[in-house]
């Protein structure tokens, strides 16, 4: 059996102690495959920021198993000494706004990780080039974030979010600001990402747009996850 890219069992997160405590997650099971995109959905409060943490080792959860790309991370306790590096070379995050540094060029936006992960300047710089071109933003390659229009600065920070290639990625609501088109675009862009690079890929969303893209989807409710089988509407390529 292949190992998938996302395997979580039994996990669990209670915030605070005591008589003000909260369980957040309460038993969440998910499995996503090397170069599936699958969506996470749930009401507001359900728990899906705080899977997202834990499983981007942002916050550490209360007990059960993460494993990423074949390593056990967590196991009722962080199973790895260098959750930077993890969070670093092994995670990618895509957010509802790009957050890119205003001051660097989009290469450079591109770049900076895999050199931060020491890489040498001009490998960076043209593995930057690459997924730029991969995303059709090569030709922005030497401007500023600011003069990119919003659709183009989330094609950039995906480009960012895959530098250093790593086996995940996790997106927060990556299509909220954007409108149907560009919304669409954005999930036809990570789908094939997930495809090219054998990304596991999981998208938070209540975006009713992108929604009838996945072919399967963990529905969070009171901190427990259910599977259910998507529309998995084929995104048609754009002229
Ligand atoms: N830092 C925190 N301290 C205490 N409770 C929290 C914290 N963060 C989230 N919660 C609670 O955990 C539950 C799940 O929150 P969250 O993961 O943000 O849900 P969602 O992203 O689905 O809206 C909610 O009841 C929320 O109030
Ligand atoms: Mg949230």
């Amino acid at each position: 059996m292949i190992e998938p890219g996302i395997r979580i069992e039994g996990l669990r997160k209670r915030y605070g102690s005591g008589a003000t405590a909260v369980d957040a997650l309460k038993d969440v099971n998910m499995v996503v495959a090397p170069g599936e995109v699958v969506g996470l959905i749930g009401p507001s409060g359900s728990g899906k920021s705080t899977l997202l943490k834990c499983l981007g080792a942002v916050i550490e959860p209360s007990g059960g198993r993460m494993v990423l790309g074949g390593e056990t991370i967590y196991d009722d306790g962080w199973k790895i000494a260098e959750l930077r590096a993890l969070r670093r070379d092994r995670i990618g995050f895509v957010f509802q706004a790009p957050y890119l540094i205003p001051f660097l060029d989009v290469t450079d936006n591109v770049a900076l990780l895999p050199m931060l992960a020491g890489m040498d300047n001009a490998a960076a710089r043209a593995r930057a080039l690459e997924l730029l071109d991969a995303l059709d933003v090569a030709h922005r390659a030497k401007a500023q974030p600011s003069e990119l229009s919003g659709g183009e600065q989330q094609r950039v920070s995906i480009a960012r979010a895959l530098a250093n290639r790593p086996p995940v990625i996790l997106a927060d609501e990556p299509t909220a600001p954007l409108d149907s088109e560009r919304a669409l675009s954005v999930v036809r862009i990570l789908n094939r990402m997930a495809a090219q690079y054998d990304t596991a890929i999981i998208v938070v969303t209540h975006d009713e747009k992108i929604i009838p893209t996945f072919k399967r989807i963990y529905r969070i409710r009171d901190g427990r996850t259910e599977e259910e089988v998507g529309e998995g509407r084929v995104v048609p390529e754009m002229a």
